[in-house]
């Protein structure tokens, strides 16, 4: 009778897997903190991809860790980078099967960490960043992306991408814009996933969200809509459900949550140490985050889910 009535259900279709892929590894390195999770070799991706297609899962959204770094990231965009020719394998391998979403950023490949071009003053130059931005979204739809994911937090990225990549004929690539991300302490494991350091004690806070506001979430939600969103994230998820709750109420397009790094990590943690019961916890915490109104979830979890879940 409780299945009966239950008000919220969790599916394997509603999750989306976060996938690393690392430049010049032939075999895949565990990421000590996400532990489960690892950076992929090429070859390793694509099995991994193919796998999760089988289980049900339907989309994957892919990082890139490049083998070098410089200062304006530029591994982002070319169309050699690592990124693009692992977005094109898998591509090639799963088709339209799964929805192949690339995350769009530069902290991954730039020297100093931060996502966007740093000025003289050791400032982020918004409007710098837009044209970086540009290339790597038109590099990604080349290389064989459904979907990109701006997760930078540069104001107007989303109308900058949308234009750019209209203009070189992907107006089939989908917006999924990372609008309310907040400059959280949970990311921690993610940064070792990407082998991101912030130069000199730095952090994201000029341009990701104050976690003690919930008003300019829906701002800048609203602005990524009018801008050409087609699907709204918010970022982290578990101490974001409020924010989750109304932007859910407020607009009329798919709202994403991101169940980060650290969420995932801390419930390993724990369970490690037989303190609290993995399953459980990630059930939970999971179907919380949809029964707060996200219709799609990130996360690390997906492939357990879809395996020992039997719906
Ligand atoms: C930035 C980016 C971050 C995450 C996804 N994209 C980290 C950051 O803003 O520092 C975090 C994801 C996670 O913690 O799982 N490109």
């Amino acid at each position: 009778m409780r299945d009966l009535v239950a008000q919220t259900r969790l599916h394997t279709s509603d999750l989306v897997a976060p996938l690393f892929v690392r430049e010049g590894i032939s075999a895949p390195h565990p990421i000590v903190s996400l532990p489960g999770v690892v950076q992929h070799s090429i070859d390793s991706l694509v099995r991994e991809a193919a796998e999760l297609r089988d289980v049900g899962i339907r989309g994957l959204i892919l990082f890139g860790v490049p083998a070098s770094k410089d200062e304006v990231g530029s591994g982002a965009f070319n169309p050699q980078g690592i990124a693009q020719v692992a977005l094109a394998k898998v591509r090639a391998e799963v088709g339209d099967e799964m929805v192949i979403v690339a995350d769009l950023c530069i902290d991954e490949y730039t020297s100093h960490g931060h996502c966007g071009i740093v000025d003289g003053r050791g400032l982020v130059d918004n409007d710098k960043t837009l044209e970086v931005y540009c290339k790597i979204a038109v590099a990604q739809a080349n290389a064989g992306a459904h979907m990109v994911a701006p997760s930078g937090m540069m104001d107007g990225q989303v109308g900058a991408i949308r234009a750019a990549l209209d203009g070189a004929g992907h107006s089939d690539v989908a917006i999924m814009a990372y609008s309310a991300k907040y400059s959280s302490a949970l990311y921690g494991p993610f940064r070792e996933a990407v082998d991101v350091h912030i130069t000199e004690g730095g952090n994201r806070r000029g341009y990701q969200q104050d976690w003690r506001n919930r008003g300019e979430a829906l701002r800048e939600v609203h602005e990524d809509i009018a801008q050409g969103a087609d699907i709204v994230m918010i970022k982290p998820a578990l101490a974001y459900l409020d924010v989750i709750s109304a932007v859910r109420r407020s607009v009329n397009v798919p709202v994403a949550a991101y169940h980060v790094s650290g969420e995932y990590s801390m419930i390993k943690a724990a369970a490690q140490n037989g303190w609290i019961d993995h399953d459980a916890t990630a059930m939970e915490h999971l179907t919380a985050i949809k029964r707060a109104g996200a219709d799609i979830i990130l996360t690390y979890f997906a492939r357990w889910f879809a395996e020992s879940v039997n719906e």
